[in-house]
């Protein structure tokens, strides 16, 4: 499927937020490849993938991991939400006919991180974080201005500014975002 296509189907399958958000991550990533050197049409196509299955209902995100044999961790039972990256990939592999590794997986993992990621990994994180249809969110200046120079940097300060608001609202917090957490703060140093 053409990119085209692809943008004139997702802007079907998900509200007009979720969609304006999604060309936002789209056009950043796009820029951070630019920048960062990685091939900007895989980050303008994994941007604009990254939460095709957000306006699934929590009902539906679990029938397709059952369906599918996607494995259900016990903090994704708990926040099924999160498994919008995996049905996101799924989808992403199966309705738009993306079959490349490192964008399957960065969707995948753009909800929780993981230690040792992929260029294309931190880029959708990152733009995930700094595009600018965004609500402001806490040292947001800064995160911009460290995305353009290291996308390790920012991707810390990202993961800091997360694991701060999941504190603070008592929600929970998955295993690979702290293990994501520890290896990026061991690398800065
Ligand atoms: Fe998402
Ligand atoms: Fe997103």
């Amino acid at each position: 499927m053409d990119i085209e296509s692809i943008k004139n189907k997702i802007k079907l399958v998900v509200n007009e937020k979720r969609y304006i958000h999604t060309l936002g991550v789209a056009d950043v990533a796009y820029d951070l490849a630019l920048i960062h050197g990685y091939n900007v049409e895989k980050a303008y196509l994994a941007g604009i993938l990254h939460d095709c299955a957000k306006n699934v209902s929590n009902e539906e995100l679990v029938d397709i991991c059952i369906k599918n044999n996607i494995a259900i961790s016990g903090i994704e039972i708990k926040n099924i939400q999160l498994l919008h990256g995996k049905v996101g990939a799924h989808f992403a592999k199966t309705i738009y006919g993306v079959d490349d590794k490192d964008i399957l997986n960065s969707i995948i993992y753009h909800t929780t991180g993981r230690p040792d990621m992929s260029m294309l990994e931190k880029i959708l994180i990152v733009a995930d974080y700094i595009e600018p249809n965004r609500k402001p969110l806490p040292r947001i200046n800064v995160i911009r201005e460290a995305a353009f120079e290291s996308l390790d940097k920012a991707l810390l300060l990202i993961i800091e500014n997360v694991l701060t608001y999941l504190n603070e609202t008592n929600a929970l917090i998955d295993t690979i975002t702290i293990l994501t957490y520890n290896f990026y703060k061991e690398k800065e140093k």
